[in-house]
């Protein structure tokens, strides 16, 4: 793992978004994996910003999303295809056959979730970006779901529902179901980029570098991966040891 610490989320997105541009530019048609919530959302607007500059294009890329809200229809305001949509995709060139969310037709998710998973393993990402939850959730797996699993069903937890409550306006709005892909998915990805910012993100980040890998923090199993990036501001790293693999911006 390297972490960068950044000043501040201007700077975290900046950084992560100059990891991507860079690949980019050397392979156009990359494969990337995206994430929703707010942690990815400066970095969006960083990419957005090099496309109008034609610095990128994203004619050849191919998107996979990690995950999607199950119980509300995809044309919902809050469904992931649609902040993808909102937040990204309708200000770049990128291919609409390219894009890949998680399916959350109610009568098949089984076998959307197999279909899914044929896809991801037939499409490796290149670079993988994450949040974390402040439950130390990757995606939508929760503390204590398998770190073998491949895309399926979770039931979202308390934490979880309410963190994310702010978008729904209530607790009870929140959708209590989603698919998700799984740890062994994230996992197969050539490069990780996860994101936080925010001090109700220390403790989560403490743990995931830190910590034991543990089913409990289902971020920690990151430790294990090749080239994951940590790029968090100030707040987030305020319980990390200025260590090991540490950049300090
Ligand atoms: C989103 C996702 C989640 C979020 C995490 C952090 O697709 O999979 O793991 O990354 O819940 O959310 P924010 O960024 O809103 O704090």
């Amino acid at each position: 793992m390297e972490i960068y610490k950044m000043k501040d989320y201007e700077d975290v997105s900046k950084k992560a978004a100059s990891f991507i541009i860079k690949d980019l530019i050397l392979k156009p048609n990359l494969i990337l994996g995206l994430a929703t919530g707010s942690s990815p959302l400066g970095l969006y607007r960083n990419l957005i910003e090099a496309y109008e500059d034609d610095i990128i294009s994203f004619k050849d890329v191919m998107t996979f999303n990690l995950d999607e809200y199950i119980g509300i229809p995809r044309d919902h305001p809050q469904s992931y295809f649609s902040f993808m949509h909102e937040h990204l995709f309708r200000h770049i060139d990128i291919d609409e056959a390219n894009i890949n969310i998680p399916n959350n037709d109610l009568d098949q998710l089984d076998k959307l979730a197999m279909e899914y998973d044929e896809r991801l393993f037939g499409h490796q990402r290149d670079i993988q970006i994450l949040g974390i939850g402040s439950n130390g959730h990757i995606g939508f797996n929760e503390p204590g779901t398998p770190l073998g699993n491949e895309t399926f069903v979770v039931e979202l937890n308390d934490q979880t529902r309410r963190d994310n409550a702010r978008f729904f306006g209530s607790f009870d709005d929140v959708p209590k179901y989603a698919i998700t892909m799984g740890i062994k998915n994230i996992m197969y990805s050539k490069k990780i980029v996860l994101i936080a910012s925010g001090k109700h993100k220390a403790e989560a980040v403490y743990k995931m570098v830190y910590g034991d890998i543990d089913k409990q923090v289902p971020a920690s199993i990151l430790q294990l991966h090749p080239d994951c990036r940590v790029v968090v501001d100030e707040a987030a790293a305020s319980l990390l040891r200025m260590d090991g693999n540490y950049k300090n911006f």
